[in-house]
């Protein structure tokens, strides 16, 4: 049983947009949604079938967009909404769909409903839209229970009364400026509901949905523990939050040609995770299980085949990331003695060795590429851009790095403007004369990591990202759904899609041979003497698989 037939979403190449590091078409240090169409012919070269765009509405920016004061509109920084539409059918025009993100578990403190909460008593039907209590302890001056931001610090804040005296506190699983809003109120639904409606009616393709396992929480607040049963923690993964889903796949299906639901859910558990998945919920999730695994080829096939398994149950593709604006980009992630990725274990300073890290960084490319189901590409991994990992403190941003105390160096380092051209900073980022610098410094040394430079480059990691996007589309054996794994030397992954298509990538230290008379059609890096060299991953044109 297959969800949506041969739907395009099942297979498509998506690109994700961080705009505020895409492009800066006026000069503000900032990109924008006129930077985006600027760079559409480059993003139809390069072979991608959708963008999905981080969330580009109105917000304060305390953690990057994602705290949302107007989901209607468009940041000013970024543009207007005229823009937005515009870009959405320039994109369709050249054959790219546009994904929007969502941000269903939290709105900005600065959000008219949150204002509107704070100005009202306690006990109001405005603070109820929100997880407003009274503290605990004898005079309430301690948060209603012990649960942690994911940003590190309490997840309650206290507000002030109109009189100045110490008021409730409120929940935010994020930043303080991130109230969790409360998901048994009717108008939260309703709300949501119109905001999905108001995007696919200016044809958006689907969703994003952030945060997607945590809108719901148990009403009675218990503290977590280890040990609950799946479907009990008190904020993730609750089985009602289901319901959400049903309703948003109604609507979306609603629509002539079908809208997308694309969840950001990450959950350790398969099954779990699958459950999204189910036919009348969400289309696909994103595989964070891949994305954290190390450089190894006995624990990338566990988690490909663990993938493969969940999503069949369900009728789902899988989806393939190796990065995006959140963790360690790829070159440096694989160049560092523990190559596997977690938010805990994230630190600046750790030795990289980026040659290294983008030997196997190209080697996933093809991997990836080559794995039934869709692939995400977050912007400038097709450049290999490494993560920045000396950015002064006073310039860093993230709430991840204030709130962890700076012990976490948090995800600046992976939100660099791109590099567009030229040999200095801005990298032709921002327009010539700009009246400020970008609102992150990029490094000096990446004039070789531009899209200039890179596209004139028949080595670099542009190029072998678009020859192997151009193949993707062309290979007959990537149109189908089957892998099939075949006989290889240890620490090699070997698999066949097809009857004359197979992918062999070498994990180990040790080059391999590959099948006598198999022809090369793509290699992440050159084959000499018939050897597959550590590291290094090549598409092959078989008679019967490798
Ligand atoms: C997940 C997003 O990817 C991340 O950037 C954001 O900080 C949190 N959700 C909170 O919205």
């Amino acid at each position: 049983m297959l969800t949506g037939g041969n739907a395009w979403w099942r297979n498509a190449v998506v690109y994700q947009v961080y705009v505020r590091s895409f492009c800066d078409s006026n000069g503000a240090g900032t990109g924008d949604i006129a930077g985006v169409r600027s760079k559409l012919d480059y993003l139809r070269r390069l072979g991608v079938d959708a963008l999905w765009f981080n969330p580009w509405y109105p917000s304060p920016m305390a953690d990057s967009g994602y705290d949302v004061s107007d989901y209607r509109s468009i940041d000013p920084s970024f543009g207007t909404l005229a823009d937005a539409e515009l870009l959405i059918s320039e994109a369709n025009a050249v054959g790219i769909r546009t994904i929007v993100d969502i941000v269903p578990n939290h709105v900005s403190a600065e959000h008219s409903w949150f204002r509107a909460a704070l100005g009202s008593a306690p006990g109001s039907a405005e603070r109820a839209r929100f997880w407003f209590r009274p503290g605990s302890g004898p005079s309430g001056d301690l948060p209603p229970n012990g649960w942690q931001s994911l940003f590190g610090g309490p997840a309650w804040t206290r507000t002030k009364n109109s009189d100045g005296s110490s008021g409730e506190w409120y929940l935010h699983l994020f930043a303080p400026e991130q109230p969790d809003l409360n998901w048994t109120h009717p108008d939260v639904w309703r709300e949501h509901e119109d905001v999905l409606r108001f995007w696919f009616d200016r044809g958006v393709a689907g969703f994003r949905i952030d945060s997607a396992a945590l809108l719901v929480k148990d009403p009675g607040l218990a503290e977590e523990r280890t040990g609950r049963l799946p479907g009990e923690h008190p904020f993730t993964d609750r089985d009602s939050v289901h319901d959400v889903y049903r309703q948003w796949r109604q609507l979306a299906d609603s629509y002539p040609e079908p809208r997308v639901l694309i969840g950001e859910v990450w959950l350790p558990d398969a099954s779990r995770l699958a459950r999204y998945l189910r036919p009348d919920e969400l289309h696909t999730v994103f595989n964070f299980p891949f994305l954290s695994c190390p450089w190894d080829g006995p624990a990338l096939r566990t988690s490909i085949d663990a993938t493969l398994g969940s999503h069949e149950l369900v009728g789902a593709p899988a989806t393939w990331v190796l990065s995006n604006h959140d963790v360690t980009r790829v070159v440096t992630r694989y160049g560092r003695a523990d190559t596997s990725f977690s938010f805990e274990s994230r630190r600046a300073g750790l030795d990289t060795d980026l040659q290294l890290g983008t030997r196997r960084a190209r080697a996933a490319a093809l991997l990836t590429m080559a794995l039934p189901g869709s692939m995400y590409i977050y912007q400038g991994e097709e450049l290999g851009l490494p993560e920045v990992d000396d950015i002064p403190d006073d310039r860093r941003q993230d709430p991840m790095f204030f709130r962890s105390g700076h012990l976490n160096p948090g995800r600046d380092g992976c939100r660099v403007p791109l590099p567009w051209s030229g040999e200095e900073p801005p990298y032709g980022f921002s327009p010539p004369g700009a009246s400020r610098r970008p609102w992150l410094d990029q490094p000096r040394g990446w004039g070789p990591l531009t899209a200039a430079a890179e596209s004139a480059n028949p080595d670099s990691m542009l190029t072998l990202y678009r020859q192997g996007l151009e193949l993707r589309k062309a290979e007959a054996g990537l149109a189908g759904e089957a892998l099939v794994w075949v006989p290889a030397a240890p620490k090699v992954l070997a698999f066949s899609r097809g009857k004359t298509f197979a992918c062999a990538v070498n994990l180990g230290t040790q080059a391999t041979s590959l099948p006598i008379g198999a022809e090369v059609l793509l290699a992440s890096d050159p084959i000499e003497g018939g050897q597959l060299a550590p590291d290094t991953a090549v598409w092959l044109r078989t008679s019967d698989g490798v």
